[in-house]
């Protein structure tokens, strides 16, 4: 490939593993079982990235191995009535059109291991969008380091990533015991945890106890906050998490995190009161949170919009259970494909946006210019009903 003989775009692209290789100091390529791949919505990679893409699709440029796209910038299929601006629509069918032709499977979703692409215990992958690093490296114990977009994409067209970092055994050992003293109710305790955990190790590896059970949204919740908010790729729970118990902490240095610490955290998240609009579904939701929004919403009328965003998988399936229906008499929307940070949605009318994310509470105010109203979906609900 380095020589060209495979043509001009994997001559690139495996430049660019090799260089990173040698950067970080990889002993050699490793195969990846399967790319997930992000700069998907037309709001992050504009017009250089579309050209950049249609550039390589029009020369050829084929995938290795089953490779899945982060969130577009819209619901690909009912932009229209969600109320997507035509120019932008135009632009990222054109996006989603180029990866189609590279053999990327379309469905654009940051929870791929809920749709369809979902790797094993030990499997090296490659994959990009941070909270999909977490999940698959912390709940399933699948390796992969945190992708940029370009290296993903260059991992699917040649198949292969250079060995470092979490591929290997000794970078997978926590640095730091975190102790918490508090109950977690709902997703947005786990959310606000991950950002408070997140902001105090940064880049590092936690290793959590007290944690007494999480189903996997909440352990989503928590590695999507801690992503966003200190670039944690990995992380154990006591208990819990699949490497734990292969984990010495003897020795560690450890904090406490109890109830005053997740007050503060709530705290710091709001910075805004009466949402325009309640958006659910980061990371996207996955059935069991949409069957239980459903039941939340039964008879009830929204006075203010909400959406849940989730992959296209989920929808159809929320669609044949009756979920959506329930969901959209109350006034809500399943939105498919996109989520409320890549999306435009501060173009769209919105100036302060409920989540129960703490990942989306990060990063609202700075993507989306949005105020921020951070609860559980409870009192979201309540908020807007
Ligand atoms: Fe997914 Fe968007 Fe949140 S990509 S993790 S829903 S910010």
């Amino acid at each position: 490939m380095l020589n060209g003989e495979h043509g001009e775009v994997l001559e690139k692209m495996f430049r660019l593993l090799v260089r990173l290789g040698d950067i970080y100091g990889a002993d050699k390529m490793i195969p990846v079982g399967s790319v997930q791949v992000a700069g998907v919505s037309f709001k992050s990679i504009d017009m250089p990235g579309l050209e950049f893409l249609e550039d390589y699709a029009k020369k050829g440029a084929t995938v290795k191995v089953l490779t899945f796209l982060n969130p577009a910038g819209m619901d690909m299929e009912n932009w229209k009535d969600l109320g997507f601006p035509e120019d932008f629509a135009e632009k990222q069918i054109r996006v989603m059109d180029a990866f189609r032709e590279m053999g990327i499977v379309i469905t654009s979703t940051c929870t791929p291991y809920l749709a369809g692409n979902l790797p094993r215990f030990g499997e090296h992958i490659a994959w990009s969008e941070s909270s999909a690093v977490s999940f698959s490296n912390s709940v399933i114990g699948a390796r992969t380091n945190r992708e940029g977009g370009p290296s993903a994409l260059a991992a699917a067209l040649c198949g292969l990533t250079p060995n470092y970092g979490l591929h290997l055994d000794e970078n997978r050992k926590p640095n730091l015991v975190v102790n918490v003293n508090a109950e977690l109710q709902n997703n947005a305790d786990f959310g606000a945890l991950g950002y408070h955990v997140g902001k105090i190790v940064k880049n590092k590896i936690p290793y959590f106890k007290g944690i007494k059970n999480a189903n996997t949204d909440q352990l989503k919740a928590l590695g999507a906050a801690m992503a966003a908010s200190g670039a944690v790729a990995l992380y154990h729970v006591e208990n819990l998490t699949p490497e734990a118990h292969f984990m010495d902490i003897k020795g560690l240095e450890s904090v406490d995190v109890g109830k005053n610490e997740l007050k503060e955290t709530y705290e710091k998240l709001n910075t805004g009161e009466n949402p325009d609009i309640v958006i659910l579904g980061c990371p996207h939701a996955s059935l069991r949170e949409i069957s239980e929004l459903s039941e939340k919403l039964k008879g009830k009328k929204l006075k203010k919009p909400l959406w849940v965003c989730t992959s296209r998988v989920m929808k159809e399936c929320a669609n044949r259970m009756g979920y959506t229906e329930i969901i959209e008499n109350a006034g809500g929307k399943i939105v498919a494909d996109t989520c409320m940070v890549v999306s435009p949605i501060e173009k769209m009318g919105f100036k302060t946006t409920g989540v129960d994310s703490g990942k989306a509470a990060n990063y609202l105010p700075g993507f989306c210019k949005q105020n921020v109203v951070f609860n559980n979906i409870d009192e979201l609900i309540k908020v807007i009903t």
